[in-house]
């Protein structure tokens, strides 16, 4: 009970997609692992190769083919006390789960999200356990019968509460810059790759609320969601024309490119 991730959610955790039994990204979780651990001041107590080895246990031990792994470090127990105590030994916990990835029908439906002010912390960047937040805010947009809470902070967008979050505009995809205020999301980085790699025309910057209201197309992104559209926010219709509340042209070409480079990586490089 006094471990400090029940106490103060003093923790950091990892969702890793695997797919037909190989951790997907690996190595760019891992990297992200490392630098949640050393923002908040814990040694990660496992290097690449050994947890390398740990998740390839889990994956063995399940029954799926597609997993979901999920791993956790905590600082360890203590008595309670709020400033971080040192040379405790951290908590390790591993599981997995059936990795469930959006269905073509409700790829075909898209999601439903609602708009709501980024309450959270300043420090969204760093993969910590303490998701109060984030689970008050999707319980907000459940509420209204949605599926995601897009977030806005002093009038820009910022990320949804569990994944991150693109637009379109007349063809160019837009997402926001990473920094203190979002998830640096693994996916984020494919899909940038994805653009980047078949020329599709987009830009990092800034979204006001503005734009992200008015936009043709919106997606979020996550290891469990990959790219999914959203195609109702606020209870309306998102984009124009023929695709009016439905996926936009700009969304099919990214996610086939997606599940194309999925395969191909999968195929070639060395994983799990
Ligand atoms: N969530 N932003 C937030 C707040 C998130 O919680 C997540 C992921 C992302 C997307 O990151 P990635 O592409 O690396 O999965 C962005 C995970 C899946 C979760 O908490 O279950």
């Amino acid at each position: 009970m006094l471990d400090r991730a029940f106490m103060f959610g003093d923790g950091i955790y990892e969702v890793i997609p695997v797919y037909s039994r190989r951790a997907f990204r690996l190595a760019e979780h891992l990297a992200r692992l490392e630098a949640s651990l050393r923002a908040i001041r814990i040694d990660n107590p496992h290097d690449p190769s050994q947890w390398s080895s740990l998740i390839g246990k889990v994956i063995e031990h399940n029954p799926w083919q597609d997993q979901s792994v999920y791993l956790q470090v905590t600082r360890g127990v203590a008595p309670r006390e709020h400033q971080f105590p040192q040379g405790l030994t951290p908590t390790v916990f591993l599981m997995a789960n059936a990795l469930v990835t959006p269905s073509k029908d409700q790829i075909e439906r898209g999601g439903s999200a609602i708009v709501l002010a980024d309450f959270r912390w300043l420090h969204c960047e760093v993969k910590s356990v303490s998701l109060l937040g984030n689970c008050w805010l999707r319980t907000l947009a459940a509420d209204c019968g949605c599926t995601e809470a897009i977030l806005v902070r002093d009038g820009f967008l910022t990320e949804a509460s569990s994944s991150n979050v693109f637009i379109v505009r007349d063809g160019v995809v837009i997402t926001p810059p990473k920094s203190n205020l979002i998830l640096p999301g693994v996916t984020y980085d494919v899909v940038l790759e994805i653009l980047r790699a078949n020329a599709m025309a987009h830009q990092v910057r800034q979204v006001s609320e503005t734009e992200l209201r008015a936009a043709d197309e919106i997606w979020v992104t996550s290891s469990s969601k990959e790219i999914f559209p959203i195609t109702t926010l606020d209870s309306k219709p998102v984009g124009q024309g023929e695709n009016l509340g439905k996926p936009g042209p700009v969304f099919a070409r990214a996610y086939a490119h997606y599940q194309v480079f999925k395969a191909t990586v999968m195929r070639s490089a060395a994983h799990v």
